[in-house]
């Protein structure tokens, strides 16, 4: 045996650590038309109460290391490490900040859960970029971090919609649809806010491998998925006279009729359905999966706070996460 000589790994550098910025983004929901979003139809989506916060400090020395303090449903972070990683390069690259002659720590916090289908990937890359723009006085419009977040999305998406990051930098209520290279985005008004719940299967889904399989399946069906696409074009522009005119039961059933269309097009799942099924059959008046599926969340519209209370408690009891937040906010 001999003595192992521990000096030189107790030697601590001096950190120098100067300012701190700071940035936010929002959670969303995805109400109506995730995946037909990517391909140019309508969608609508909602900020929720939760929100993911960045700080970043700069050191002396170079390269970029991440903190990641966020909540998270088990094995998320692990499984999005290298999309993390990348995101953030991409995200660098994009602001061209340099990471040779100077360090940084990037610290994510907040109570946004860490998880598939609330927009956890898009409100981390709106609350780094605000937090660089403050670190380093680079006076970000709003306009300039969906477009630094929608970089950052690349990573996680590889041909992110636009809409998560629309929505995390943004807030509020939203109409988005891209057309061509541009995106459309329209602030949509409810006469007052509405309760949901989100349910979360647990399971951490790849948006990446789910918008790939689609878009595999969609080429090899042209004529099945161009009849379903049509639906969801339709659909959109109704829920969106709905939800305008408060019409809540309305806007319900077409949250269900969105879900089949979802599964006509293979991405929810078992457990999705299942939780679909369990907040109908307390109450809700519409439910449907969020995001990009095979995993990840299911929303369920359940306004007053006793039907969402009912939803959420059922869901609770299976032995799932419920979220109470509300939308239109
Ligand atoms: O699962 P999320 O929250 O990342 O949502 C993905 C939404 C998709 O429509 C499936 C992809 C996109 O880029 O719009």
């Amino acid at each position: 045996m001999h003595a192992v000589d521990f000096s030189s790994r107790l030697r601590v550098e001096p950190r120098q650590c100067y300012i701190l910025g700071k940035g936010t983004g929002f959670g969303k929901v995805i109400l109506f038309n995730e995946h037909f979003v990517v391909y140019g139809l309508p969608a609508i989506a909602s900020a929720v109460g939760a929100k993911t916060t960045a700080l970043v400090e700069r050191h002396l020395g170079s390269g970029v290391e991440i903190i990641d303090n966020r909540p998270e449903t088990k094995g998320y972070k692990a499984e999005k490490l290298a999309q993390q990683k990348e995101s953030l390069d991409l995200m660098l690259k994009f602001m061209n900040i340099d990471t040779r002659n100077q360090a940084y720590t990037v610290t994510l916090a907040g109570d946004l859960i860490a998880a598939s289908g609330v927009g956890a990937s898009a409100a981390s890359c709106a609350a780094i970029a605000r937090a660089f723009s403050d670190e380093l006085g680079l006076n970000y419009s709003d306009d300039r971090v969906n477009e630094v977040a929608y970089e950052g999305e690349k990573g996680y998406h590889g041909t992110p919609s636009g809409i998560d990051n629309t929505a995390a930098t943004f807030g509020g209520l939203i109409w988005y649809k891209r057309e061509g290279t541009s995106q459309i985005m329209e602030r949509m008004k409810l006469s007052r806010p509405v309760d949901i719940v989100m349910g979360n299967t647990g399971i951490v889904a790849d948006t990446k491998v789910v918008v790939a399989g689609v878009r595999e399946r969609k080429e090899r069906e042209p004529e099945r998925y161009a009849e379903i696409f049509k639906n969801a074009d339709r659909l959109a522009r109704d829920a969106r006279r709905q939800l305008e005119m408060f019409s809540l039961e309305e806007v319900g059933n077409s949250m269900d009729q969105n879900h089949e269309l979802l599964q006509q097009i293979e991405v929810s799942s078992p457990e999705l359905d299942m939780l679909v099924d369990l907040a109908r059959n307390n109450g809700a008046l519409g439910a449907k999966m969020t995001g990009a599926g095979k995993g990840g969340y299911i929303v369920a519209l359940t306004p007053g706070r006793d039907l969402q209370e009912r939803v959420a408690h059922a869901i609770e009891k299976k032995g799932f996460q419920a979220m109470r937040t509300s939308i239109g906010v």
